[in-house]
């Protein structure tokens, strides 16, 4: 576990880093927009997309420099849409990652702008040749992050959440897919995407990512119910205070452990094939959902 807590620790320092170098820097009349963009870009996150996307392109013996260009550009899209998701015409959060969120640090107009020059930034890299020297590879990886990011996928999920529908559990397994699931299955897509894998492997690893992205937000759901809220350095209990459906009001406390604990070895199975090149992903599974932040 240590090993892996370490791994995962080397994975946020390497796209902090290679981030701070992407972005750009504060000058001119609108570095109150650069300044909020690496506010929020350069946070202390998880860097769980990071971490799944270098240990995939490990395991496909990629070149950790391509791999981190597209991490950077996932966490760009993660670091906008956590921006515009605590907005108050949203779900209204002042505290995120252990610090004051971007419209309270800023405002309002500087965080809808941040959160949309983010948004291009993450496809201005992706777009570079230094991402990958084959123009079709880089198109390819532009298609897969627009679609996990857009109205079929993270925005799309967004949308079914702030309407409040009261869904049933087929209606939040669906809003979770597109809400968060569609950005993780894209850390194991673009690494599949670089390496130009085989189908075999391709879906090995979607159906990894999905069961992986699922139990992902169950633990958040779980979190948001009866986590720490100095721990996760945001705040809990928003979910039911806004009427939400989530795993959790949907089944209880205890059910939706039980699920998770079953979702845990689905998980893990997926990646048979890969037998013990796999090593580091299968451990992280139980790493990452055991989080209490
Ligand atoms: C939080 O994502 C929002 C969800 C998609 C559940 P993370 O839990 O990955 O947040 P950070 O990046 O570590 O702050
Ligand atoms: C947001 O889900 C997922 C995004 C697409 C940003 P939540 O609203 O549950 O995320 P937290 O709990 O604020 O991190
Ligand atoms: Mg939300
Ligand atoms: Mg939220
Ligand atoms: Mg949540």
């Amino acid at each position: 576990m240590m090993d892996l807590a370490r791994r995962v620790a080397e994975a946020a320092d390497l796209v902090t880093v290679a981030l701070d170098e992407l972005l750009p820097r504060a000058e001119g009349p609108e570095s109150r927009l650069t300044e909020a963009m690496r506010y929020a870009a350069l946070g202390p996150g998880k860097r769980l997309r990071t971490y799944f996307a270098l240990e995939t392109g490990r395991m496909l013996n990629l070149d950790d420099r391509h791999v981190l260009r597209a991490a950077c550009a996932l966490e760009c899209v993660h670091a906008y849409s956590l921006i515009h998701d605590d907005l108050p015409c949203m779900d209204d959060d002042n505290v995120r990652r252990g610090r004051p969120t971007v419209h309270i640090a800023y405002d309002e107009m500087t965080a809808v702008l941040a959160g949309d020059a983010l948004q291009a930034a993450a496809f201005e890299i992706l777009a570079h040749p230094d991402t990958h020297p084959d123009g079709a590879v880089r198109a390819e990886l532009v298609t897969r992050l627009a679609v996990a990011s857009g109205a079929r996928g993270m925005v799309g999920g967004q949308m079914i959440d702030m309407l409040g529908v009261r869904e049933d559990l087929g209606g939040v397994a669906r809003m979770q897919r597109l809400k968060t699931g569609a950005l993780i299955t894209c850390a194991f897509e673009l690494p599949l995407v670089l390496a130009h894998a085989r189908e075999a492997q391709r879906h090995a690893l979607v159906a990894f990512a999905h069961d992986l992205g699922l139990a992902y937000q169950i633990v958040d759901d779980l979190l948001d119910a009866e986590g720490d809220a100095a721990l996760m350095g945001k705040a809990a209990g928003k979910d039911a205070a806004a009427g939400k459906t989530t795993f959790v009001t949907l089944l209880g406390a205890d059910a939706a452990r039980d699920r998770l604990g079953l979702l845990k070895i689905q998980t893990k199975s997926h990646l048979d094939p890969f037998g013990a090149q796999a090593e580091f992903l299968r451990a992280s599974v139980d790493f990452v959902l055991e989080r209490h932040q």
